[in-house]
């Protein structure tokens, strides 16, 4: 079966992509991925606190100006002292990577307010890459915070993205909107080419000994792939022309092949290249050609989309039904639902 994919007007290979990791972070790795037959590489993002950081050190240089210096001072996690590294180890990354691989090379950014430092989208492109990932990840921790700012905050900052480039911009969101299908119809209205789904929170732990809060990161599990294959599903045709990515719980060759039936035009790998070594690409694409084969689908159009919910459907009432089905369905497995009377 010929792999060829459209992502975010790009022709790659293969809808297997080598998702933002520690596996993109070197050029060794990312021949690697390539040499395995990803379709594309996504690079580790470059922070806005990175950004904010290296204007800060640029300012430091030149002149003092006090209200740049109080602004970007404030957006630093902890002040001045945290050194996360300038912008031009980054660029350089994004140039060298650009002109190793054969396969688009797709750079991060990450923030989460809007500002000048998105235009560094701009550098990103002139180095090299085919796209641009903008990974908005903001967790609203302010009570006063509504959802209707949180919302306009996302569209400014994907606005000002897409208004620094002319490489096409993907956005990687949250789950957790009030109505995250409005809000990935609001961003692709707001110029985004592709919507990534779904970000993976750092969720912090509490360690009971030590008696500390920390951000624990852990890889994935193939069971948190159903929440990006369920809104997939549901967005698959309801967005125009843009491109919808599945990242999250990809293990195993069916779980590649369960995203795109959802309607995935490309699917993202990070957690099972870093568990099991780039070359594990090569074991993912075999397993989805086998399974396609013996499915007697002919071409990956016909296998994308062919599981998602029917674009004349009501979204709302697909997933309240199987809300209600499953919960029927429990009664099988752990015992009657109906309350005594
Ligand atoms: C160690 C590690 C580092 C990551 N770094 C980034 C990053 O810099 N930017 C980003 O957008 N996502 C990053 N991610 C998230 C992955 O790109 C991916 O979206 C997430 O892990 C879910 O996919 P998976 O289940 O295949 O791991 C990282 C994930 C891991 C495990």
């Amino acid at each position: 079966m010929d792999l060829t994919t459209a992502y975010l007007g790009l022709t790659l290979r293969s809808p297997l992509v080598a998702s933002a990791s520690p596996v993109t972070s070197r050029l060794d790795r990312l021949r690697m991925v390539e040499d395995a037959g990803v379709g594309a590489v996504v690079l580790p993002s470059l922070f806005e606190e990175q950004v904010r950081q290296q204007e800060l050190a640029d300012l430091e240089l030149t002149e003092r100006h006090e209200h740049a210096w109080g602004e970007a001072q404030s957006y630093l996690p902890g002040g001045p002292d945290v050194d996360l590294g300038g912008t031009a180890p980054y660029l350089r990354h994004v140039e060298r990577a650009a002109a190793a691989l054969e396969i688009p090379v797709i750079a991060s950014l990450n923030g989460s307010t809007p500002g000048g430092w998105t235009g560094i989208a701009r550098s990103m492109e002139t180095a090299g890459a085919a796209a641009i990932e903008l990974n908005v990840y903001a967790v609203p921790g302010r009570t006063s915070l509504t959802g209707a700012e949180v919302e306009a905050r996302h569209l400014d900052i994907v606005g000002d993205v897409v208004a620094a480039v002319s490489v096409p911009v993907a956005v990687k969101l949250s789950p957790y909107f009030s109505s995250t299908a409005a809000v990935a119809a609001a961003i692709v209205e707001a110029g985004a080419s592709g919507l990534v789904l779904f970000n993976r929170f750092v969720q912090p732990d509490v360690d009971v000994e030590a008696l500390t809060v920390h951000p624990y990161p852990t890889l994935s599990t193939r069971d948190e792939g159903r929440l990006a294959r369920t809104w997939i599903a549901l967005l698959h045709g309801r967005l125009g022309v843009a491109s919808l990515a599945a990242t999250t719980g990809v293990e195993t060759a069916e779980d590649v092949a369960a995203d795109l039936l959802a309607g995935a035009d490309v699917v993202m790998s990070a957690s099972a290249l870093l568990r099991h070594g780039p070359g594990y690409a090569v074991d993912l694409t075999a397993g989805l050609q086998a399974w396609a084969e013996r499915k007697g689908f002919a071409s990956l159009d016909a296998v994308r989309g062919a599981l998602a919910v029917g674009v004349d459907a009501d979204g709302d009432r697909v997933e309240r039904a199987g809300y209600v089905a499953a919960l029927a369905q429990a009664r099988a497995v752990y015992g009657d639902l109906t309350v005594e009377s």
